[in-house]
C-alpha cells in the first residue's frame, strides 16, 4: 500500500498555518513550523523550531532535515531564502510566485503582461516623482509602499493636491506606488488551486468588507453574481497560474466595477477571505493547499450549502459563548493576545437563503463593525 503522508514544513507560525495544520492531520500529514516562539498560534500543532532570527541558519537546516515538502505563511517571505532552500527541498509556491506577489509594482507590470486589468499606476521614490505622477494619474489616487503592506498599513489616499507633501512625508522616504482610484461598486476575491500535475481548481467569488483597511466580514458566495463574471475571474487565474507555474493557493483581490473585474493585488497563500471554506466548502482551501504542494488530486470547491458568511473577530474576543449557541455558526479562535488591530479569530455562518445569512448576521452584530466607525 502506498502512503500519502507526507512531512509540511511551514515557515512561519501564524493562525494560517495552524488551520493549514488542522487541515492536513486528516489526511495523516505531518507538520513543522519555523517559529519566533512558543506562544504563536500554530507552535503547539506540529514541530515546532524556534528561530532567533529569518536568517536563523540552524532553525532553517532543522525545517529542511524535517521537511518533504515547505510552505510559507506570508508572501514577505524571502526570495532569497526560497532559492537557497529549494536546493534541497521542493518549496511551493515556488520563488517565482513570491518574487511578483511580494513588490506591487511587479505584480502590476505582471498583470498588464497578462492583460489582466488593474489601477493604472507608477512608481515614485521622491517628493517631486509623486507630484509627476499624481499630475499623470489624476485624484484621487492611492499610495502604498511597495512592499510589506498589508491590512491596509503603508497607504495613504490622496484626494487634493495640497496632500501630496504630507502623504510623502507619512509613508515616502522609501519606494512607493500611486494608483489611480478604481471606482468600484463592490470587494471581491477569488480563490484557485494548482498542483504541479497541472490540476486546476476555483473558488466561487466571494465579496469582502473592508473597514479600515482590515477585511471584517466575507460573503460566500457574492450574492448575484453573472456565470460571465465568474469566468471573467477564472480566466484571470488560469493565466497567473500558468504564467508563475503556481502550485498551492493563489488568491486575487478584485474590484468590481461597471467595466467588469479590474484586479487589485494577490497572495500566493491561503487568504482570510477564504476562511469560510472550512465549514462552507466541499474541501478547504487549507486542504487544497495540503492537497496541491503534496502533489495530490485537488478536491472539490464547490459549496455546501447555499450561503456563507464568515465576520473576522479583531482586537478583542467579545462574546463567543453566545455564538457557541448558534447552530449554524462555527468559531475559530487562533490563541492569541488581544491588541487593536488584531486578527484573533473568526466565525463562520451557513445558511440556506440570504433571511437566515442576515438574521445570524445580525446577531453577530457585536464582532461587526458599526456603520459611523
Ligand atoms: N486603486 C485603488 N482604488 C480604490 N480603492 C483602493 C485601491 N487600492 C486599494 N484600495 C482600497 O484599500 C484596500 C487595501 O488595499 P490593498 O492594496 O488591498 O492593500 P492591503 O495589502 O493592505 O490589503 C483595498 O481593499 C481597497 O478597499
Ligand atoms: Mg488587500
Amino acid at each position: 500500500m502506498t502512503s500519502i503522508t507526507h512531512k509540511i514544513g511551514v515557515l512561519g507560525a501564524g493562525q494560517l498555518g495552524r488551520m493549514l495544520a488542522i487541515a492536513g492531520y486528516p489526511l495523516g500529514q505531518q507538520f513543522a513550523f519555523l517559529a519566533q516562539s512558543e506562544q504563536e498560534p500554530a507552535a503547539a500543532l506540529g514541530k515546532c523550531i524556534l528561530a532567533a532570527s529569518a536568517e536563523d541558519q540552524n532553525a532553517v537546516k532543522a525545517l529542511e532535515a524535517f521537511a518533504d515538502v515547505v510552505t510559507y505563511e506570508s508572501e514577505n517571505t524571502s526570495v532569497a531564502w526560497v532559492r537557497e532552500m529549494a536546493k534541497t527541498t521542493p518549496v511551493y509556491p515556488a520563488e517565482k510566485s513570491l518574487f511578483y506577489a511580494q513588490h506591487r509594482g511587479r505584480e502590476k507590470a505582471l498583470f498588464d503582461q497578462l492583460s489582466i486589468p488593474c489601477a493604472p499606476y507608477q512608481i515614485v521614490d521622491s517628493l517631486a516623482s509623486l507630484t509627476q505622477a499624481v499630475d499623470a494619474l489624476g485624484l484621487p489616487a492611492v499610495l502604498k509602499t511597495t512592499t510589506e503592506g498589508y491590512d491596509g498599513k503603508g497607504q495613504f489616499l490622496i484626494k487634493e493636491t495640497r496632500q501630496i507633501a504630507q502623504a510623502w512625508q507619512e509613508i515616502g522616504g522609501r519606494e512607493l506606488i500611486l494608483e489611480g482610484f478604481i471606482e468600484f461598486s463592490r470587494e471581491l476575491s477569488i480563490i484557485a488551486v494548482r498542483n504541479a500535475q497541472n490540476e486546476h481548481v476555483y473558488y466561487p467569488l466571494v465579496q469582502n468588507v473592508h473597514e479600515a483597511g482590515i477585511l471584517r466580514y466575507t460573503i460566500a458566495p457574492a450574492r448575484q453574481m453573472m456565470p460571465k463574471i465568474q469566468a471573467q475571474a477564472e480566466s484571470y487565474m488560469t493565466v497567473l497560474l500558468d504564467a508563475l507555474d503556481h502550485v498551492g493557493v493563489l488568491t486575487l483581490e478584485l474590484f468590481e466595477t461597471l467595466d467588469g473585474l479590474v484586479a487589485n493585488e494577490m497572495a500566493p497563500r491561503v487568504h482570510n477571505s477564504g476562511h469560510w471554506t472550512i465549514e462552507g466548502a466541499h474541501t478547504s482551501q487549507f486542504e487544497n493547499h495540503v492537497r496541491a504542494i503534496s502533489g495530490l488530486p485537488l478536491g472539490d470547491t464547490s459549496p455546501r450549502q447555499p450561503l456563507a458568511a464568515m465576520v473576522n473577530i479583531i482586537g478583542e474576543t467579545g462574546p463567543v459563548e453566545e455564538v457557541l449557541k448558534m447552530p449554524k455558526a462555527h468559531l475559530h479562535l487562533y490563541d492569541k493576545a488581544e491588541r487593536a488591530g488584531r486578527k484573533l479569530g473568526h466565525i463562520t455562518v451557513l445558511a440556506e437563503d440570504e433571511a437566515e445569512l442576515f438574521a445570524q448576521m445580525n446577531a453577530l452584530k457585536a464582532f461587526l463593525p458599526t456603520l459611523d466607525a
